[in-house]
């Protein structure tokens, strides 16, 4: 039985399977419309999202399956005090896949150990994201045509976000990738992405703080909020909120073929300006996510279509 947890626990190979089987599921939907009836997809949310989940429960429905779970900690036994451990035993007794958020790092792979069902990490605290890595695989994948040789811009809160965690550690493995760490000083990426991750395959990259000075490099640039609830004092997050502001005037020195990526939801970093430039690609990217949810679920339930 499988599980995902980490981007990398998915080979190079699996990950162009799932793209290539969203791209089915994209040119032939009625094909996969009963694939999973009488299965149930369990959404286990301790912390907010609108995109993750709601994507997550329309893949499973795409696929005729069900959907059961809650979408706040305070409306399960957790405000009870009862354990990860033990809500998600009881929830494998009723579903067959767990898509579960946490505001805590790990707390995922602890479920994974006691669930008896597949769970996959919809976000756990600031540490990985792997479905929205999936998303933003597939949105670089129809974008570019290719996922090599590319150079990639990561802006913003870099030790926070866990999307770029789980991204920059997934685009290591395409041959001639290189990155562009934007971020203040005090959101630089975590150290052990560079050692462990970039460093050991000899990965190019630069940490700068310039979004100004990187941009006409770039081939994909990852917009990122400054991740509010992870911060310890109120006046840090307010200093540093606005660092970034994408506007059309600082795309004048992009490429022309520069591909606009934010996992949302945005708050100040992308102005709605950018919206209708075509390179803007982070609503497509949304719909993006449902679509490698959708081959995630087929995949990890081992569904034969
Ligand atoms: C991201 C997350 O939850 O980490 N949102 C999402 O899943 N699309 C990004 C964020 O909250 O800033």
């Amino acid at each position: 039985m499988r599980n995902l947890i980490d981007i990398m626990e998915l080979s190079v190979e699996e990950l162009q399977e799932l793209i290539d089987r969203a791209m089915d599921i994209i040119a032939n939907p009625e094909k996969y419309a009963h694939v999973c009836a009488g299965k149930k997809l369990a959404t286990l949310f301790f912390e907010p999202s609108t995109r993750t989940r709601l994507s997550f429960e329309a893949a499973m429905y795409e696929l005729g399956g069900h959907v059961l779970g809650f979408s706040e900690a305070q409306s399960s036994s957790a405000s009870k005090g009862e354990s990860v451990s033990d809500t998600v035993r009881v929830v494998g007794c009723y579903a067959d896949i767990i898509a579960m958020r946490h505001p805590k790092e790990g707390a995922p792979l602890v479920a994974s150990r006691k669930a008896g069902i597949p769970v996959i990490n919809a976000g756990d605290g600031g540490h990985n994201h792997p479905t929205q890595t999936l998303a933003d695989l597939l949105t670089i994948y129809r974008e570019k045509g290719r996922l090599t040789d590319m150079t990639i811009g990561v802006c913003g809160d870099l030790k926070f976000g866990r999307t770029v965690h789980s991204l920059v550690s997934a685009m290591s493995r395409y041959p001639g990738v290189r990155f562009v760490m934007i971020s203040p000083e005090e959101l630089k990426i975590p150290k052990y992405i560079l050692t462990d991750v970039l460093d050991p395959k000899g990965i190019e990259y630069e940490e700068v703080t310039s979004l100004e000075g990187a941009m006409p490099k770039l081939d994909i640039l990852y917009m990122t909020r400054v991740q509010r609830e992870r911060f310890f004092n109120e006046a840090d997050y307010v200093r540093l909120k606005d660092s970034y502001i994408l506007t059309p005037d600082k795309l004048k020195t992009a490429k022309n073929d520069l591909c606009i990526l934010h996992p949302l939801p945005r708050v100040n970093e992308i102005s709605v300006a950018v919206d209708d430039d075509p390179r803007a690609c982070y609503f497509k990217q949304a719909l993006n996510g449902k679509y490698m949810r959708m081959a995630l679920i087929l995949k990890l339930l081992e569904v034969d279509v």
